[in-house]
């Protein structure tokens, strides 16, 4: 077993059983020793016997037979039990014979013995001892307390470093999770450039696994070091001994867009090298990023809900207006396919009108318990269909929840409309109904890679006569009613498939 080259207990913060103290606090003397010695070669002979009731409990035991499976430790664990033996009577008992007893110890702790196996252990080998000076001793009274206090003794020393082993195992463990899961990545480099050490890195920033002699850059993905110079800076943190910090590097890894700063610190000890340390900023400039769009869209929010509001009286004039005119040309004019034409405009941004209103209205849910959700995406259906009559919408599945019906019609309408629109003439619609959720698939073209992401984003449209708001609307309703809308990934159908979360 590979040994960690741990210094005794004391000089690590134990507070450690004391020889001293423990052989004046049990009166452990030269009478108790000279009787130890003298129950040795009474002891001797059964050995062996002794030893192998030791095993034999610990492989009986369920709590102490899963530490012990290998048998090349239990052949070393005998082998060693014989010299512990020896010296438990024999002595000397000095300072090398504490520090052994903390040796094991610590070799216990971490192969996993805990204070309740050696309490048991010992107390066996005790009894053993006992009954061998019980049968063989002139003093058995005195040679059994001198087994006892010598046993004793040995417990003590050997479980005292098991605290702090624990404790700093524990730490050990809490490190080593800190380090796998920090959003920053340290390499040591020498003044060659080789790797010495690294902690361990995400995969899109290291190409291979660290291995002896690699330069760093045949572990980096090598856009970062071109991205970043790396060479130029390494080489100039090396050669000026200052500190060189790369506040943003904007990079592309496995396609994906990344943001990382990368500060370089030169050192001189053991060796002269560098560490590189690497940060990954991708989660917050993408956060930062989108809640400045969130300003900016609640600012045009704002601005586009006023402009509406001015636009929608005049609108609704001129289109009564133009239905007066349009309404006294006389038969075969020519004016009337423009006034027409005109009049089909002003009907559209009179749609783009009320969806931006529908946009920037506050959402407030009324819930009503009892709702059936297959005869609301039926009557949606139904209203769809009217308009796409060469699509075939299927319905499956069934569910009677709470929610606001008027909300959730609201989003369920779009969501059909949009897929029978993308279905195209002869194409399907599938809406599967469930307890807490509406998936709607279309056997559309599907959503472009460049589009999924944009499709909540108001104003952003692919139909030539959209306004770009049905979708942010319907996410808007979904997420006031506690639910959301969501983009789904490979549906029963080829095109493109949402879920709308009912939520509570
Ligand atoms: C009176 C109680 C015990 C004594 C005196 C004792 C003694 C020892 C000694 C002398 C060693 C060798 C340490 C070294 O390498 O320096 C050792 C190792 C070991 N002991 Fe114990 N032990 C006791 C209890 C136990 C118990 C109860 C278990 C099992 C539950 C156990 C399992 C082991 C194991 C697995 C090793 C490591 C073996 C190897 O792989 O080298 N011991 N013990």
């Amino acid at each position: 077993m590979a040994l960690d080259s741990q210094p005794a207990g004391d000089a690590r913060g134990d507070s450690p059983l004391s020889l001293e103290e423990f052989s004046s606090y049990v009166e452990f003397g030269d009478d108790d020793r000279a009787l130890l010695r003298a129950l040795w070669p009474h002891v001797e002979p059964r050995r062996d016997a002794i030893i192998a009731d030791f095993y034999d409990r610990i492989t009986r035991h369920p709590s102490t037979r899963a530490i012990v499976s290998d048998p090349a430790s239990i052949q070393r664990l005998m082998r060693t039990l014989r010299v512990w033996l020896e010296e438990l009577l024999l002595g000397p008992w000095d300072e090398a014979y504490v520090q052994r007893r903390r040796r094991i110890g610590r070799v216990h702790s971490q192969v996993g013995v805990d204070h309740a196996a050696m309490f048991m252990a010992m107390s066996a080998v005790q009894s053993r001892l006992c009954e061998i000076a019980n049968a063989s001793s002139p003093e058995p009274c005195a040679t059994v307390s001198a087994v006892r206090k010598v046993t004793n003794l040995d417990l003590g020393l050997m479980t005292s470093s098991y605290h702090t082993l624990q404790q700093e195992r524990r730490v050990r463990d809490v490190q080593a999770i800190l380090v796998a899961h920090l959003p920053a990545i340290a390499l040591l480099i020498d003044a060659t450039g080789v790797v010495q050490s690294a902690t361990p890195a995400a995969d899109w920033l290291c190409c291979r696994p660290i291995e002896p002699g690699l330069h760093f850059t045949q572990l980096l993905d090598p856009s970062l070091v071109a991205a970043a110079e790396l060479e130029h800076y390494v080489t100039r943190a090396l050669s000026t001994r200052n500190d060189v910090h790369l506040p943003r590097v904007d990079t592309t890894q496995s396609d994906e867009p990344r943001t990382l700063s990368l500060t370089l610190v030169p050192f001189d000890s053991p060796a002269p090298g560098v560490l590189v340390y690497i940060e990954d900023h991708t989660h917050a400039v993408n956060a930062e990023r989108r809640f400045q769009q969130q300003e900016r869209l609640a600012q045009v929010g704002t601005m586009s809900a006023t402009i509406a509001h001015e636009l929608r009286n005049p609108l609704a004039g001129i289109s009564g207006a133009l239905q007066v005119i349009a309404g006294g040309l006389p038969e075969g004019d020519r004016r009337a396919p423009i006034l027409a034409k005109v009049l089909d405009q002003v009907r559209g941004l009179n749609r783009m009108v009320t969806d931006l209103l529908a946009y920037s209205k506050p959402h407030a849910s009324r819930v009503e318990s009892g709702i059936d959700l297959v005869a609301l995406v039926n009557g949606v259906a139904s209203d769809v269909v009217a308009d796409y009559p060469s699509v075939q919408i299927e319905v499956a599945g069934e569910a009677v929840v709470s929610v606001d019906p008027h909300m959730a019609r609201q989003v369920l309408h779009n969501l059909v409309m949009n897929a029978a629109q993308a279905a195209g003439d002869g194409g399907h619609v599938q809406v599967t109904v469930g307890p807490h959720s509406v998936r709607v698939c279309d056997s559309g073209p599907g959503l472009p890679d460049a589009v999924r992401p944009r499709v909540f984003e108001p104003f952003f449209t692919t139909k030539i006569k959209g306004t770009g708001l049905g979708l942010p609307i319907s996410q808007k309703i979904a997420r006031a009613m506690g639910g959301d809308l969501l983009i789904i990934d490979g549906g029963p159908l080829a095109g493109a498939c949402f879920d709308f979360l009912l939520g509570r």
